[in-house]
């Protein structure tokens, strides 16, 4: 769909990993719940009770969803609150039990940088590796489990190449090995794939809303029961003491309103489609790699080019009104080479010319075939020559 950028020129927007759009539905319920439900929802008198039915409705409609308990639900700021609140929250709480923990070379930063903390705390951290395909090895996984191992995170989808990580085999290896508890980065899977506690599978995970059309600043961590938790956030004792702050309910309600409609309107076989033709369309230059493995998220498409920076055609792609970006948002006004694109070995000629494709609620077929268009063209200025 062609929004419209700052000059009101139509433009097609290609980095739903980085964010999406808000869902007129998500705004309405976030607005309408602000002018009636603003009261502080551990309020006794009858308007905070109104706020805490509404709240809790939220996590229940999210419980059913996940399939677990709605009091497994706890509310946060987004994707990266959660997944500290994970990390810090098991390993510390465990840690009389052992101080192994674990995760993947490629995981986002918010897991990285909390391991990288946890070293500091003095935990044990091993950092799995992955194929040219961003897989890690159940193998490798099973022979670093140890007795002392309290807490493996492995994401779900990968934000940058869209691997998926299979997790119900993941969750077999690390529960039938050790006591260790599970945790997934569900950021880039929910709304794409089946996430829910149903079998086997993680212990717990994390879910943002702006990824889903829902809003910036909301999100979630979710458990399949009740594990020992240590909490980030001190004071009046909100979401049962896990998480202290007076809950925002309109935020809870549009969470929950992104959620079931991006459950409800999944859109997977479009952007299947969409990948399909344009991994077809770019198989014709032997200058473009493919990065995204065959068996990926439907919705993530990373390539890179021989001889281009991916910056440069980022902008190229931008001065005709496309937005797409270089690996991953928060790496790309970094000019550093992406920790994903190094973890998977790349050919060096290969590892400055990436760019994502990310396709979204509102895409088009039209914006596809406009995407061609202005791909080819930017690519005939860049290299100087016609294709
Ligand atoms: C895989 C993954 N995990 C975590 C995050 C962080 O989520 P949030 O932006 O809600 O903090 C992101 C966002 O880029 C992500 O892609």
């Amino acid at each position: 769909m062609a929004f419209f950028s700052k000059g009101l020129e139509p433009m097609i927007y290609l980095d739903n990993s980085a964010t999406t759009k808000p869902r007129k539905e998500v705004m309405d319920t976030f607005v309408k719940a602000n002018e009636a439900f603003y009261a502080n929802p551990a309020s006794l008198h009858g308007m905070g009770v109104e706020a805490e039915r509404l709240l809790t409705g939220a996590r229940q409609q999210i419980g059913k969803l996940l399939l677990t308990e709605a009091e497994n639900i706890y509310f946060t700021s987004g994707g990266t609150e959660s997944n500290n609140m994970a990390i810090f929250g098991i390993a510390r709480a465990n840690k009389k039990r052992g101080r192994h923990v674990m995760t993947s070379v490629i995981e986002h930063p918010s897991i990285l940088e909390s391991f990288k903390q946890l070293e500091r705390e003095g935990f044990e951290v091993d950092y799995l590796s992955v194929n040219r395909n961003g897989q890690v090895s159940l193998q490798e996984l099973e022979s670093k489990l140890r007795q002392d191992t309290i807490l493996v995170s492995i994401m779900h989808v990968n934000n940058e190449i869209g691997t998926i990580q299979p997790i119900a085999e993941i969750a077999e290896v690390i529960h039938s090995h050790s006591r260790a508890y599970f945790h997934s980065d569900c950021v880039q899977s929910f709304g794409k794939l089946p996430v829910n506690f149903e079998g086997v599978g993680p212990d717990a995970i994390t879910v943002s809303g702006h990824k889903i059309n829902g809003l910036k600043g909301t999100g979630l961590l979710a458990f399949r029961h009740k594990i020992p938790f240590e909490p980030l956030l001190f004071g009046g004792g909100q979401e049962s003491g896990m998480r202290s702050g007076t809950v925002s309910v309109p935020n809870a309600a549009s969470l929950a309103k992104a959620m079931r409609l991006s459950v409800e309107e999944n859109r997977s076989s479009n952007f299947q489609k969409w990948k399909k033709e344009l991994i077809s369309f770019f198989s014709h230059y032997e200058f473009i790699r493919i990065i995204t493995p065959y068996e990926s998220a439907p919705h993530i498409l990373s390539i890179s080019f021989r001889g281009i920076k991916g910056e440069v055609l980022v902008n190229a792609l931008e001065r005709q009104n496309i937005y797409v970006s270089t690996s991953s948002a928060c790496s790309s006004r970094n000019t550093k080479t992406s920790h994903v694109i190094g973890a998977i070995h790349m050919e060096d000629e290969f590892v400055n010319g990436v760019i994502r494709i990310s396709f979204g609620l509102y895409t088009t077929d039209d914006d596809i075939e406009d995407f061609k268009s202005a791909f080819l063209q930017a690519i005939s200025i860049i290299k100087g020559e016609h294709l």
